[in-house]
């Protein structure tokens, strides 16, 4: 039997992960998984229900009593945490503010690497994430490592934030970014490091149009071998 097609995409925090993946798995056809929007419903519900959110043991009895579905839709993917739409809510401020601290978890990281796998079983997919490459689908035919400057990702987080009729000042959001990638980068458990075999990108001056381009190829040459 053919093996499924797995591509990884890793990187920093607004490197242009999400965008381009959606757009690579909805021109091959393959199902698109959002691994950070699973740490975000956690820490959504966390926030909510009050859990302790430098307790790693507690965060993940929460995350086994919690039913996290991303579900592909026409407008794009749609998350549900125990069957509400926290889509939009799961990129509010108060969530990516401590999305880092709970995902540093290894405990809450176990569980949710197993639930990644469980997903990337029977489709084809594209996922994107932080520890994708590395750790959670190692065999990945395409693995690619996205990364911009900082300056560049803070814009282009101030114009994402602008059409939600958010106004945060670019250097609140460099700070932010910043904050996040030291964060994801110096944990123990997973952190963010570009795996041996990925292919590296700097999308800093290259449109999605390009990046996209850029790794279609890069699966077009892996699935002619
Ligand atoms: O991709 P994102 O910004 O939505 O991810 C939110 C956070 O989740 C990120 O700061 C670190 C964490 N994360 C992770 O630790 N491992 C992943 N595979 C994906 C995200």
């Amino acid at each position: 039997m053919e093996r499924l097609f797995q591509i990884a995409i890793d990187g920093p925090a607004a490197a242009g992960k999400s965008t381009v993946a959606k757009i690579v798995s909805k021109k091959l056809g393959y199902v698109y998984i959002d691994t950070g929007a699973m740490y975000r419903s956690l820490t959504y519900k966390a926030l909510a229900v009050g859990t302790d959110l430098n307790n790693g043991v507690k965060l993940q009895t929460l995350l086994c009593e919690t039913e996290i579905i991303l579900r592909q839709s026409e407008s794009g993917q749609r998350v549900f945490v125990d069957g509400e739409d926290v889509t939009e809510r799961i990129r509010y401020p108060d969530v990516t503010a401590q999305v880092s601290l709970v995902s540093s978890f290894q405990e809450v990281r176990t569980e949710m690497v197993r639930r990644q796998r469980v997903l990337a079983e029977r489709c084809n997919v594209v996922m994107d994430g932080r520890d994708v490459g590395t750790h959670v689908l190692p065999k990945a035919q395409v693995k690619i490592f996205l990364k911009a400057s900082v300056d560049e990702r803070a814009v282009r987080r101030f114009k994402e934030e602008e059409l939600k009729g958010r106004h945060p000042s670019i250097k609140s959001l460099k700070e932010a970014i910043a904050l996040r990638d030291k964060m994801d980068m110096e944990r123990t458990a997973s952190p963010l490091v570009k795996a041996d075999d990925a292919v590296e990108m700097d999308t800093t001056s290259l449109s999605v149009e390009e990046v996209v381009a850029g790794i279609l190829e890069i699966v077009k040459k892996r699935r002619s071998i």
